[in-house]
């Protein structure tokens, strides 16, 4: 008579490896028994029991897994096995051979696998079986396996295979420093413990907070670790030091004793290379009571999420979490903030579907208005004062620095140089005028040879580049070199104010809420030297019409400056006019 028990722990382990589930496999090997009695009361002759045992094991394993491979991938978040915990003293030769091979990261490389190749596989290179073993076990020809093989090999160690410490006795002492360093809140010690590229990966299977991506590097690893832990030591959980899948790891028990976490890790080189949690109670039941620690919503907690637990209070720190491992930390913040803001922004105002249809319209026919000359983004957040907050932001000034403002659209030509003294009008038709002033530094020297950028509209309020066959090209614009003493000077025309283009969705926009259009006289100018910082700013017209309403919110009081009507005609000889003109005057201070 034989034993047929004795082959339940190999049954187990091809089960197991296949599946990745306990409660799953210990079905498998039961109805393999099933079968193998039946087939004897039947009077099958069965020659090894062992093969028949194993071949059954395979093969209700594959189709086990054709179809939860369906449902894995619906699964809500990274899919982990069901630890498995090794609850004796380990048997040293079944350790030494199958224990990598047992780990969380080899069976989760065995994901990418179609069932037959994994079976296929593990037979051979976790179990030894010879390829006509193979063959009979999936019912396969030969030559098939080994085609099988090769294609299963290829995509795993494309993947790159796992690596481990080839001493229990250093993982497990590499693992007691972990869980000491994370309960006793030592960031520095834990540092060290992990590998620069740590990984954690979290299993809530949507039932559980678990981070909703793996999340990536020592820094990130370690603040998320340390977090968790001091909820967890808050609510009096504690870990237990136990061997998960043959590696080293923990169980968290709650204050009454129920498993909340298992969690596992992978060493190799005397550092921690990756942390897998189970949290998902599912995955726990086989291990006792399960716990609803993990099942509470973490708070201080942003970095985990419930992928499948989608509230209004919630979403915008699941969002936020699903950028835990964007590698750039200005990005993350960039784009922590944006959805901060926005989410906000939405709960505030509960828009409608046709509402944030009607946005979504919007901000389509906004790019569809972009072409080489326009750019309508640049003009909406011009008219929502964001081109402003940007600019100052940028160009907060010191010492009395001249401020800037906009730089506006119509910077899209270069500027001819100019003598100074020359016109940059060379229509004619609006009142002359002299600008002239001097660029100086934060201490009120002159700074000699300062380049001055210099564009305006028309006195019909036009720039040259929108009205191509009525302006000469270059109309109202001049590149200009301040003199030895810092001074320049240049001839013009008054500019007008103007509206800006109002045929787009910014004009609907301006429309809808009543606002005009209309930006004050003003005149642009870029001035920039060597060793200090560029200066884009106006000056604008004292008096002129929606100074105080500018529609792109541009206009700074320091900025302002009187246009003095002149008819001394001392000064009118001195700038070669003929006729009154208005006189301008700015100081324009650089900072370094
Ligand atoms: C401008 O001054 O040229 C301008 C600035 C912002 C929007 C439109 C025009
Ligand atoms: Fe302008």
């Amino acid at each position: 008579m034989t034993d047929y028990e004795q082959f339940r722990p190999l049954m187990f382990s091809i089960a197991y490896r296949m599946t990745g589930s306990v409660s799953d496999a210990e079905d498998i090997v039961q109805e393999a028994f099933l079968r193998l009695t039946r087939a004897l009361h039947e009077g099958t002759v069965i020659d090894t029991p062992k093969a028949f045992l194993a071949t059954v094991t395979t093969r209700l394993a594959i189709t086990h897994l054709t179809s939860a491979r369906v449902r894995r991938e619906s699964y809500v978040g990274p899919w982990l096995p069901e630890p498995l915990v090794e609850s004796t003293e380990p048997d040293p030769a079944e350790h030494a051979e199958l224990s990598d091979s047992l780990s969380m990261a080899f069976l989760v490389m065995l994901e990418s696998l179609a069932p037959a190749e994994r079976a296929v596989f593990l037979l051979r290179e976790v179990f030894g079986y010879d390829y006509d073993e193979i063959a009979q076990i999936t019912g396969k020809s030969e030559a098939n396996c080994r085609q099988i093989l090769a294609r299963a090999r290829r995509r795993i160690d494309e993947r790159g295979r796992p690596r481990f410490s080839a001493s229990r006795a250093e993982s497990e002492e590499v693992a007691r420093r972990f869980f000491a360093a994370v309960e006793g809140g030592d960031m520095d010690g834990l540092l060290q413990l992990l590998a620069p590229d740590v990984v954690a990966v979290g299993d809530g299977g949507g039932k559980a907070w678990a981070l909703a991506r793996p999340l990536h590097g020592q820094e990130r690893v370690a603040r998320m670790w340390t977090g968790l832990v001091r909820r967890g030591l808050k609510e009096h959980a504690r870990t237990e030091l136990v061997w998960i899948n043959g590696q080293p790891g923990a169980i968290a028990y709650d204050a009454a004793g129920r498993v909340a976490a298992v969690i596992a890790l992978d060493i190799a080189d005397g550092v921690v290379q990756s942390i897998r949690s189970i949290v998902n109670p599912d995955k726990l039941a086989h291990l006792g009571p399960t716990s609803d620690l993990a099942l509470r919503s973490p708070k201080d907690l942003a970095c985990l999420t419930m992928a499948t637990d989608f509230s209004e209070e919630s979403a915008a720190d699941a969002v936020i979490a699903s950028f835990a491992s964007t590698a750039d930390p200005r990005l993350r913040e960039l784009l922590g903030a944006l959805v901060k803001h926005l989410h906000a922004f939405v709960r505030e105002t509960e828009p409608t579907i046709a509402e944030w249809e009607y946005a979504i319209d919007f901000l389509t026919r906004t790019g569809q208005k972009c072409d080489e000359e326009r750019q309508e983004f640049i003009l909406l957040s011009d008219v929502l004062g964001i081109s402003m907050l940007v600019e100052t932001i940028n160009n907060r000034t010191s010492g009395g620095a001249t401020e800037s403002t906009v730089l506006g659209p119509f910077h899209m030509v270069a500027s001819p140089c100019r003598e100074l003294g020359d016109s940059i009008d060379q229509v004619g038709t609006g009142p002359p005028c002299v600008v002239r002033g001097r660029v100086l530094n934060a201490d009120g020297m002159p700074v000699p040879g300062a380049e001055l950028d210099v564009w305006q509209a028309s006195d019909q309020g036009f720039y040259d580049v929108q009205q191509p066959g009525v302006q000469p090209r270059a109309n109202g614009r001049g590149l200009f070199t301040a003199d030895a003493d810092g001074a320049f000077w240049f001839r013009t025309v008054v500019p007008s104010h103007y509206p800006i283009p109002v045929d787009g969705p910014v004009g609907t926009l301006l429309n809808a809420t009543e606002r005009h259009p209309y930006r004050p006289a003003h005149i642009h100018f870029i001035v920039s030297a060597p060793g200090y910082r560029k200066l884009t700013t106006h000056i604008f017209v004292a008096g002129s019409q929606y100074i105080e309403s500018d529609a792109v919110f541009a206009v700074k009081k320091s900025l302002i400056t009187e246009f003095t009507a002149t008819d001394d005609p001392e000064q009118m000889a001195q700038y070669g006019l003929d006729q009154p003109f208005f006189l301008s005057d700015f100081e324009f201070i650089l900072q370094v």
